[in-house]
């Protein structure tokens, strides 16, 4: 990557550096210097950006520039800084620290594992009764050959009429089904983005599209999100101008895994960003419908596109069931042309009998999805309560829809977390998963998407180890650290 963060962003990233906990005896370019390494180990300063000239910082900051100067030279020491005369200093980790992020796959072997590794509720009641009427539908089918690579008329006339209701025109054309919204992204991918190509995502972001993204070979470069705000709309925006990534990807419902919700007016600015600079974006709609508390979800990223540089993708997994296997990409009817074009060097077309239950399922959307907001409030509100007894020094934003919150831990120790919680019959997702370079240490995304009181006993299984990892003589965290 090769942004550069400028003095006024960095001092908002930096926010009250000067206040940290527990930093009363250092000096102040030490203190500087550990904020930043925090930055860094958070995901939310990218690896390989130019930092500001000194002067410029201590500008920003209103401290003296020899305070800039030690704090730089110190984090050239701890090996997150690489200068270079005359031409900058970039942030960097240590010791090229890397983590593989290969997914989370898990398989259903072990009934007796909580498995909060995976982000997705079990099925509806109602798909039984959708896939015995979707039976009874098949024969309309069967006189064809059952190959719809965009696929049936049915389900895109659903998919195109739900745009519709959220306000966002849509024809059946504009619609492509897919086998989920995993096999959406990996379609679009392969049209849209050479091997090598450049890609911005969110950090923390879903880990299965950073594998589609390594699949292709991506570059990849981050936006940090903050834990309780989400998205800084001048970092963004400012990461769009300077990197000008063919993509960026983002999901800005109820995001995967921190929970935020992008705001209507960020959503127009990074439309209008985007297309000045020639990037496409891939807005990753999974948790559109899962909006709790009443919350108003702002209109669809699409509605703010004039130039085809919106692409959406979404599915039935979350809301409804992720055995169905079916997503859709939402593009330009051209687009979705070319799509179903290199979908036939794929996999041809999805399962005519899938597509029928969808269909069933989405004309009964309105009940299903009121279910399934109810009973994912229910269970956000078991594990928060959880969490507040057993965990208290974890901090939370509460998530206002969505099927995960995105825990800040009491010290960078979530892959250790997620060893030790196999142990106890808990599959976890620790931190590090969710970005790249092995940052992320401090965060354990957790879903709410298993029964009340199966979050009730994870957290408490959780909260044992937790305070056995410390009773094992593990160091106690001074400084955000950033090895797995
Ligand atoms: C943001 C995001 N995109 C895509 C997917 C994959 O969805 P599907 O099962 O439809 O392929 C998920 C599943 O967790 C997700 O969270």
């Amino acid at each position: 990557m090769t942004g550069q963060v400028r003095g006024v962003q960095l001092a908002r990233l930096l926010g009250q550096w000067h206040a940290l906990p527990g930093r009363r005896r250092s000096p102040d370019y030490a203190a500087l210097a550990g904020s930043v390494r925090g930055l860094l180990a958070d995901g939310r300063l990218p690896l390989g950006v130019r930092l500001p000239a000194e002067r410029e910082l201590a500008e920003a900051l209103r401290i003296s520039r020899t305070t800039v100067t030690a704090a730089y030279r110190q984090l050239r020491e701890t090996g997150h800084l690489a200068s270079r005369r005359g031409a900058g200093s970039w942030t960097m980790l240590p010791g090229n620290h890397r983590v593989a992020s290969t997914g989370l796959w898990t398989p259903l072997d072990d009934r007796e594992m909580l498995d909060l590794g995976v982000a997705a509720l079990a099925a509806p009641p109602q798909l039984l009764s959708a896939a015995r009427a979707a039976a009874e539908d098949l024969p309309r089918y069967l006189s064809g050959a059952g190959y719809h690579p965009t696929g049936i008329i049915e389900l895109r006339e659903a998919v195109a009429d739900a745009y519709t209701a959220r306000g966002l025109p849509t024809s059946a054309d504009q619609i492509m089904v897919t086998s989920g919204t995993q096999h959406a992204l990996d379609l679009v991918l392969r049209l849209a983005l050479a091997p090598g190509g450049t890609v911005l995502v969110e950090s923390p972001t879903y880990p299965n599209a950073l594998a589609a993204l390594a699949g292709r070979r991506a570059r990849i470069s981050t936006h940090g999100l903050a834990a309780d705000a989400g998205w800084e709309p001048d970092l963004l925006l400012g990461s769009l101008r300077q990197t000008r990534p063919k993509l960026a990807y983002l999901i800005p419902e109820f995001q995967n895994p921190t929970g935020h919700l992008m705001p209507a007016s960020l959503r127009e600015r990074v439309v209008a960003a985007a297309h000045a600079v020639g990037t496409d974006l891939i807005i990753d709609e999974s948790f559109v419908d899962l909006s709790m508390d009443g919350t108003e979800v702002p209109p669809p990223v699409a509605t703010y596109d004039r130039h085809s540089r919106v692409v959406s993708i979404g599915g039935m997994s979350k809301p409804y069931w992720g055995g169905l296997r079916i997503g859709w990409v939402r593009a330009s009817a051209p687009q979705v042309q070319r799509l179903a074009a290199v979908r036939v060097g794929v996999d041809m077309a999805s399962p005519v009998l899938d597509q029928l239950v969808a269909v069933h399922l989405l004309a009964d959307a309105e009940a299903i999805v009121a279910d399934r907001r109810v009973q994912l409030a229910v269970q956000r509100d078991a594990l928060l309560g959880a969490l507040a007894h057993q965990l208290p020094e974890w901090r939370v934003t509460v998530p206002r829809g969505g099927v995960t919150l995105w825990a800040e831990l009491d010290g960078p120790v979530s892959s250790a977390l997620a060893r030790a919680a196999e142990e106890v019959g808990v599959r976890l997702a620790p931190g590090p998963r969710f970005g790249l370079d092995g940052t992320l240490e401090r965060f354990l995304r957790l879903p709410f998407t298993l029964p009340a009181a199966d979050l009730v006993e994870a957290v408490g299984r959780i909260a044992a180890i937790r305070y056995d990892l410390d009773r094992a003589g593990r160091q106690r965290w001074r400084e955000p650290a950033v090895i797995a």
